[in-house]
């Protein structure tokens, strides 16, 4: 485990959706700053890394992590609103994650951290990735974001004309991390046409 500097953590949940390059290169960024981020993946998240990033990615995204909890560790210190963190990130975020946060449906460690930052007002940005969306999704969406989510979906640009994957990647986990209020380095800034 990278330590820290101490500050507030980021906490970084990572699900089941296809995307999941995109956590990889914000844990990168968090540790480049010098970021905390304690880290949890659901079970499908570990399964999908693990086909996308390779064991290898996933054991990266891990061992960068100031703390790793498991997805049915309820009673870890995500899952009471008295601890403090400076924001929550589900980066990449499935319908499924969606929705039982939308719905207030505390059924792993990830949904009960999300309605506890909703509910102590923090930041939580989620990153849903499906395609095509359906009414449900949608809705879901709406709803998550009028509990106070802000919704980031993890669709990729070409404006900033990545040359790969990883530049790819690295652009929307960049623009998460600057949402949070983060300075990211090397994220290509428009400069018009
Ligand atoms: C390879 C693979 C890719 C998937 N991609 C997505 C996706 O992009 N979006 C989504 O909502 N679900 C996707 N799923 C399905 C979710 O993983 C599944 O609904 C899971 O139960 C979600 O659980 P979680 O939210 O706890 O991770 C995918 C599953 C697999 C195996």
């Amino acid at each position: 485990m990278t330590p820290g500097n101490g500050q507030h953590p980021v906490l970084l949940a990572v699900t089941g959706a296809s995307g999941s390059l995109y956590s990889l290169k914000f844990m990168e960024i968090m540790r480049d700053i010098g970021q905390d981020v304690h880290l949890v993946v659901s079970r499908t998240g570990e399964k999908v890394a693990r086909f996308e990033i390779g064991d290898r990615g996933l054991d990266t995204l891990k061992e960068m992590a100031d703390t790793v909890y498991q997805e049915d560790d309820l009673a870890a210190p995500p899952a009471s609103g008295s601890t403090r963190w400076r924001a929550m990130v589900i980066l990449p975020c499935t319908m499924g994650t969606l929705a039982a946060v939308a719905h207030g449906m505390s059924q792993n460690l990830i949904h009960r951290a999300a309605d506890c930052f909703l509910k102590e007002r923090r930041t939580l940005v989620m990153a849903p990735r499906e395609a095509p969306f359906n009414r449900t999704h949608l809705k879901n969406m709406l709803m998550a974001q009028e509990a106070g989510a802000v919704i980031y979906p993890a669709m990729p640009s070409f404006y900033h004309r990545p040359r790969d994957l990883d530049e790819m990647a690295f652009f929307l986990a960049g623009r998460i991390a600057e949402s949070l209020g983060f300075d990211v380095k090397d994220l290509r800034r428009w400069g018009g046409i």
